[in-house]
């Protein structure tokens, strides 16, 4: 069990966007958004994002939509060298958590079938497969569709 003391999950704010920038820019092959992207879709009122901090320091952050009494999840990024200690887990129980509070009774993400730690960090919290779609980045990988319920 991961030690998760002393990680905090605060909401993002525009002055995070620069460092959720360089948090992405640490994961393999993952879809980044970049910094003006972040602060575009944060004035947007079904927008939520969360950073995860520890010792002062953003550790990783979680973009999701809440829209129509369902839970989107955008995107969810750990640096680098922080990963396998808990604070995707973290970030994932944030989304669900306000998901409930919102009165959703659904979340839904999708993601690529290669990539095997978000996959397990997503069963783990619930999510079950709901189908793919073929081609989906790029034209070239293929995404699985998962859902959770809330
Ligand atoms: C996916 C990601 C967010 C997981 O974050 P994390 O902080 O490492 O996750 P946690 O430490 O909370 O792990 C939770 C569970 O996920 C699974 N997991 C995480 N990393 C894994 C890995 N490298 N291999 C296998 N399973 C893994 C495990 O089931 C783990 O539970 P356990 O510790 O009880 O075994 C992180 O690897 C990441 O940022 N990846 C790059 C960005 C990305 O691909 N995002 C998803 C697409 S949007």
């Amino acid at each position: 069990m991961a030690d998760v003391s002393g990680i905090i999950i605060r909401k993002a704010e525009t002055a995070d966007a620069a460092e959720m920038e360089k948090i992405e820019k640490t994961a393999e092959n993952y879809p980044a958004w970049g910094a003006r992207e972040f602060v575009k879709d944060m004035a947007n009122r079904v927008s939520n994002m969360f950073v995860a901090e520890q010792d002062g320091k953003m550790t990783g952050f979680i973009n999701f939509w809440i829209v129509g009494g369902q839970a989107q999840l955008n995107g969810i990024a750990v640096r680098g060298e922080m990963t396998k200690r808990g604070i995707g887990g973290l970030l994932l129980k944030k989304m669900l958590e306000s998901a409930k509070e919102s009165g959703c009774s659904e979340a839904v993400l999708e993601v690529e079938e290669t990539n095997l730690p978000a996959i397990r960090l997503y069963s783990k919290f619930g999510f079950k497969k709901a189908g793919t779609r073929p081609k989906f980045y790029d034209n070239t990988g293929n995404a699985v569709l998962m859902r959770a319920e809330i």
